[in-house]
C-alpha cells in the first residue's frame, strides 16, 4: 500500500465515522512562540483539547507535519526521522476510550476499509498507574472486547504510557492523560506470545515497533503537576506515517518505504563507486534534506538562532554526509527535485516554493563549503590525545563559531577518531559568548561603532544616508536589519525580497553622492520619545529606547532633513567631507535579507 493510499485510507475511515478532515498546520506553530516546531499532531489543537470549541466540530482527523530534533543523533537507525507525518484523529469531548480502541483496531486490521494487518502480530501497552491515577484496567477490558488476548497486553509506566511524555523536568501546562499504544511484530516468523520482559526486550531490539498511540486526555497539568480533570474527556491519536508505511510495505526500516526509497536510490546511484556506500550516511542525507525542504516551504531560513539554526544544522550535516559518500556537486539539487516531486501531490506548496528552496540550499552550501575544508584542517590541529577530552571546550567553541560546524559534527568527527568532546564546557563557552555579544550589541546600538576614528565616523554617517537612499529607490518597506562599520567599509543588512538591479544600485550611489556635494550639515537633537517618533525618524523598536532619545539628522533643519534616525552618534559635522560613495557588493545573506558593502573613496 503506497503512502498516499495510507493517508487517504486513514482520513476516509474517520470521515465515514463523522470526523471533519482538517489540513496540516505549518511546522512553525502559529500562536506559540515558546516552542520551535510542531512535534505532534495534537500540538496545534491544544486550545481545543483544553475546552475551546473547534470551528470544525468535535471529531477531527488530520495528517500533520511534525519535526523532532531530540533524536537527531539516532537518525540512521531503522525507525527515526526528524521530519515525519503523523496521522491523527481527535475527539473533543465526543467519544472516548471504547470507540477510540475499537476504531484503531478496526482500521489497522480490516482487510477492505483498513490496513489489513495480521491481528496475531499486534501487542498492546496500557498505563500501569501511579499514586494519582489508577491502572487502566478499562482499556485492558476494551482491548479484549475487540479480540486482543490478555497475554498480549502489557502495563507500562509514565515513561511509556503517558502523554506528553516529558523527558527531564516536567513543566507541561495543558491537556494530558494516560495512553495505550499498539505495537507490530516485524520478525519474519512472528514472535507469538511474549511475557512482559520478553516484550520489553523485543521493543528494545526493534523486533516490534510502535505504530499507534491512543491518548485518553482527561486531565489538566500546570507546570508539570496534574491540577484536575478537564471539563471534557478527549481522545488524541497519533500514528506515524513512516512506521505504518514500513509495516504495510513489508520493510524493516522506514528508509526502504516509498516515502524515502526514491531518495535513497538516487543517492546510491550517484555516490562515487570509489567510496564504500554508507547506508547510514545515505539515510542521514535523505532525512535531513527532506526535513529542510519542508522547513523552508514553511518559511524557515538558515540562520544562527532558534528555528533557523535547526535548519542550518540539518543542512550542514546533510552536506557533510553527502561528502562522505562523495556525491557530485549538484547532488543536493537533484535530491531536492525528487523530494518535491514525491511530496507535492500531498503538499502542493512545495512546488510553489521550489526555486526559493533550491536557491537557499545552494547559498547555504556555498557558505558552509567556504569554511568546511579549512575547518577540517583546523580540527586536525585542535584535537589532542592528552587530558580527558580529545576536543576541549575552547577548540569545540572555535569549530562551531569560527568554522560554522554544527556541534554534532564536531562530536562525530571526534568519535570517528575515538575521541570525546567536552560538551558541558562547550555549553559554558557558548553561554559566555552570548552574554558578550548581547553586551556588544547594546554597545553597538548606542553608537553603531567598533572604532571611533575619523574614517568610522564617516562610514557611520554614510550608513544613515544609505538607509534613506534605499528607501527612496526601493520603497519605504526597506527595513534595516543590521549594520557593521570598520575604518575600511560599511556593511548594511536590510529586509528586501530580491536582488537589486544595477540601475537601482547606480541610483542609490548617485543620490548619496549628490547629497554629499550639497555639503549638508549633520545635527542632533534630544526629544521625548513620542515627539521623536512623530518627526518620522527611522528607528527599530520604539520600546527599546529610553524616554528621551537623540535623533541625528542630515540637513539644515529637522523638518526638511534628508535623513533622520534615532541614533546615539557620533557622526561627522558635515557630509561634504565624506568623499565619493561606492557600493562594492550587494548580496543575499538569508532569504529576504540583502547585504550591501560600500566604501568611501
Ligand atoms: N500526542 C500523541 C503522540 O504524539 C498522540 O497523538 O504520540
Amino acid at each position: 500500500m503506497t503512502s498516499e493510499k495510507i493517508r487517504q485510507r486513514f482520513l476516509e475511515f474517520f470521515r465515514e465515522r463523522g470526523h471533519t478532515i482538517i489540513p496540516s498546520a505549518s511546522l512553525v506553530p502559529e500562536n506559540d512562540p515558546t516552542v520551535l516546531f510542531n512535534t505532534a499532531g495534537m500540538q496545534p489543537l491544544v486550545p481545543y483539547l483544553m475546552g475551546q470549541p473547534h470551528p470544525n466540530g468535535d471529531k477531527l482527523a488530520s495528517v500533520q507535519k511534525c519535526l523532532r530534533t531530540v533524536d537527531i543523533e539516532d537518525i540512521g537507525d531503522n525507525t527515526h526521522a526528524t521530519f515525519f507525518e503523523m496521522l491523527g484523529n481527535w475527539s473533543l469531548g465526543s467519544y472516548f476510550k471504547a470507540e477510540a480502541i475499537k476504531w484503531s483496531y478496526e482500521l489497522l486490521t480490516d482487510e477492505d476499509k483498513g490496513f489489513g494487518l495480521d491481528p496475531d502480530r499486534l501487542y498492546i501497552t496500557v498505563y500501569a498507574g501511579d499514586e494519582n491515577i489508577s491502572r487502566d484496567d478499562e482499556a485492558v477490558q476494551l482491548w479484549q472486547t475487540v479480540g486482543i488476548p490478555k497475554k498480549r497486553i502489557y502495563y507500562l509506566g509514565v515513561e511509556a504510557n503517558w502523554w506528553p511524555n516529558v523527558k527531564g523536568e516536567d513543566t507541561w501546562t495543558g491537556p494530558t492523560g494516560p495512553s495505550s499504544e499498539i505495537f507490530y511484530d516485524l520478525t519474519t516468523d512472528g514472535l507469538g506470545d511474549l511475557s512482559h520482559d520478553e516484550f520489553v526486550r523485543a521493543d528494545d531490539e526493534q523486533q516490534v515497533v510502535e505504530i499507534w498511540n491512543d491518548v485518553f486526555m482527561a486531565y489538566e497539568k500546570r507546570d508539570g503537576q496534574i491540577v484536575g480533570d478537564l471539563s471534557k474527556k478527549n481522545v488524541d491519536t497519533g500514528a506515524g506515517l513512516e512506521r505504518l508505511a514500513m509495516v504495510l510495505q513489508n520493510k524493516d526500516n522506514i528508509f526502504a518505504t516509498d516515502l524515502f526509497e526514491p531518495i535513497i536510490t538516487r543517492i546510491k546511484e550517484i555516490s562515487s563507486p570509489k567510496t564504500t556506500f554508507g547506508e547510514k550516511a545515505a539515510r542521514i542525507v535523505a532525512d535531513h534534506l527532506r526535513a529542510a525542504v519542508f522547513l523552508m516551504a514553511d518559511g524557515v531560513t538558515p540562520t544562527n538562532t532558534d528555528r533557523g539554526y535547526v535548519l542550518r544544522r540539518l543542512l550542514r550535516r546533510a552536506i557533510r554526509y553527502a561528502d562522505n559518500l562523495a556525491l557530485p556537486t549538484d547532488a543536493l539539487n537533484q535530491l531536492v527535485e525528487i523530494i518535491i516531486a514525491d511530496y507535492s501531490p500531498a503538499y502542493p506548496t512545495l512546488t510553489d516554493n521550489r526555486e526559493k528552496i533550491k536557491n537557499e540550499i545552494g547559498q547555504e552550501e556555498k557558505k558552509f563549503r567556504q569554511t568546511l575544508a579549512r575547518g577540517l584542517k583546523e580540527f586536525e590541529k585542535e584535537i589532542t590525545t592528552t587530558g580527558i577530552y580529545g576536543v576541549n571546550s575552547t577548540s569545540t567553541f572555535k569549530m562551531v563559531t569560527t568554522f560554522g560546524f554544527p556541534f554534532e559534527l564536531v562530536k562525530e568527527l571526534a568519535a570517528e577518531k575515538g575521541l570525546t568532546v567536552d560538551e558541558e564546557g562547550f555549553q559554558v563557552e557558548m553561554a559566555k559568548h552570548q552574554e558578550i555579544s548581547k553586551a556588544g550589541s547594546a554597545k553597538k546600538f548606542k553608537g553603531g561603532l567598533a572604532d571611533t576614528g575619523e574614517q568610522s565616523l564617516k562610514y557611520h554617517t554614510a550608513t544613515h544616508l544609505l538607509h534613506q537612499a534605499l528607501k527612496d529607490v526601493l520603497g519605504e518597506n526597506v527595513e534595516q536589519r543590521g549594520s557593521n562599520i570598520t575604518p575600511e567599509r560599511l556593511r548594511f543588512d536590510f529586509a528586501f525580497e530580491r536582488k537589486m538591479t544595477p540601475a537601482e544600485i547606480a541610483q542609490v550611489e548617485e543620490i548619496i553622492n549628490q547629497k554629499i556635494k550639497e555639503n549638508l550639515p549633520v545635527k542632533s537633537v534630544v526629544l521625548p520619545k513620542d515627539e521623536a517618533i512623530n518627526t518620522g525618524a527611522h528607528h527599530l523598536f520604539a520600546d527599546r529606547y529610553g524616554d528621551e532619545v537623540s535623533v541625528y539628522y542630515v540637513g539644515d533643519d529637522l523638518d526638511t532633513a534628508y535623513s533622520k534616525e534615532f541614533c546615539g552618534g557620533p557622526h561627522v559635522d558635515n557630509i561634504g567631507t565624506l568623499g565619493q560613495f561606492k557600493i562594492t557588493k550587494e548580496e543575499a545573506v538569508a532569504a529576504g535579507i540583502r547585504r550591501i558593502k560600500a566604501v568611501l573613496g
